[in-house]
């Protein structure tokens, strides 16, 4: 989704014509949020996804708190002066691990720079189209019934996306048993880990040691080669956790240093699986899954 630069006399205009437009207009609201223009739909969904799967158990499905002690994030200060995810990124990949007043940590998340963007670009729409501070979002409530796709495409589904790596009568087998409900075994399927057990806490989601982490192999100029567990990357700066020990960040800034960074990420069908499931394809896997009893 690059944009291509635009030339400073077409941003001196377009400034411009928003100061005077600004000059004009009545006294704007106060929330930054409520003026928001809307953002991308694509990016939007995507982000809910992620939001489902990484931040729903802890701040809530409609964002004001959840069962695991998360905050409410539409009246947080964070959220509320981010942009595009600059500020959300900060706590997102490095977690609160010490939080003020003795509460429960929120653990670090390495995700990519474009699905914190995403993600921060869902927590904005929902903002932007709340009601007044603090309520939930606009629309019925809904009791959420997430069994409401077709097995048999499930099944098909399974067969092309997920045989590969999964099999229903060995490593699934009676997943559906070992969920506390639907809502959980979709939560679990869809992110690669264990379901919430029924009557489990939803806390051994984020510490389940069955879950392989991320590694990254970086190749120094000199032919070095340093192995470990990645913390964060982007085009900038690659950090990992050395297998030999310590904490290490490497600048990628094109001078010979860093010759090659190799990801090796188990779980990037998972991560793959958030932006090209369809919500229908969601709900026949889900389904199909439930049978698995
Ligand atoms: C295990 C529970 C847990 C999960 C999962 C979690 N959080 Fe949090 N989050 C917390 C807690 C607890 C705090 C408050 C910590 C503190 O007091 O500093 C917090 C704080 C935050 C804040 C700062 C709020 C403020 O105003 O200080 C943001 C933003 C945030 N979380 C976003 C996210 C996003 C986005 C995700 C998903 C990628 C996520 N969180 C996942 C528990 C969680
Ligand atoms: C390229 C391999 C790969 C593909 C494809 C894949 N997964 Fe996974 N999945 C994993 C890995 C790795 C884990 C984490 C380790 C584990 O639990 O096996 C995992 C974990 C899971 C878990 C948690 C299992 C448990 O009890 O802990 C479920 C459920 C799951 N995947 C379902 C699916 C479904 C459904 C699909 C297809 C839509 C799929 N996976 C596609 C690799 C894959």
């Amino acid at each position: 989704m690059a944009r291509p630069a635009m030339p400073t006399f077409l941003c001196w205009t377009v400034a411009l014509g928003a100061t005077l437009a600004l000059a004009q207009a009545p006294a704007p609201a106060t929330f930054p949020d409520q003026q928001r223009p809307a953002g991308d739909p694509a990016v939007i969904a995507h982000g809910r996804q992620l939001y489902a799967v990484n931040c729903k158990a802890c701040h809530g499905g409609d964002l004001r708190g959840g069962d695991l002690g998360g905050p409410n994030l539409l009246r947080s200060q964070v959220v509320m002066s981010d942009q595009h995810g600059e500020a959300i990124s900060q706590v997102v990949l490095k977690g609160r691990p010490d939080p003020q007043g003795g509460g429960p940590p929120m653990p670090a998340f390495p995700l990519s720079t474009a699905d914190v963007h995403a993600i921060a670009e869902y927590i904005h729409g929902v903002l932007r189209d709340k009601q007044r501070q603090g309520a939930p979002p606009p629309g019925e409530r809904q009791a959420l019934n997430v069994l409401v796709g077709n097995a048999g495409a499930g099944r098909r589904y399974f067969k092309a996306h997920c045989a590969g790596c999964h099999s229903p009568g060995g490593d699934l087998r009676g997943i559906a048993t070992r969920a506390a409900d639907a809502g959980a075994l979709q939560d679990a399927w869809v992110a690669g880990r264990p379901p919430v057990a029924p009557g489990g806490n939803p806390y051994a989601i984020h510490t389940d040691p069955k879950t392989p982490p991320t590694t990254v192999t970086v190749t120094l100029g000199d032919g070095t080669r340093v192995h470990g567990r990645l913390q964060r990357v982007d085009d900038f700066i690659v950090s990992l956790y050395a297998d030999s020990g310590g904490y290490l960040s490497f600048i990628r800034d094109g001078r010979p240093g860093v010759r090659a960074v190799d990801i090796d990420d188990p779980m990037a069908a998972h991560r793959h699986l958030l932006g090209a499931l369809t919500d229908p394809d969601m709900h026949d896997v889900t389904a199909y899954l439930a049978t698995l009893k």
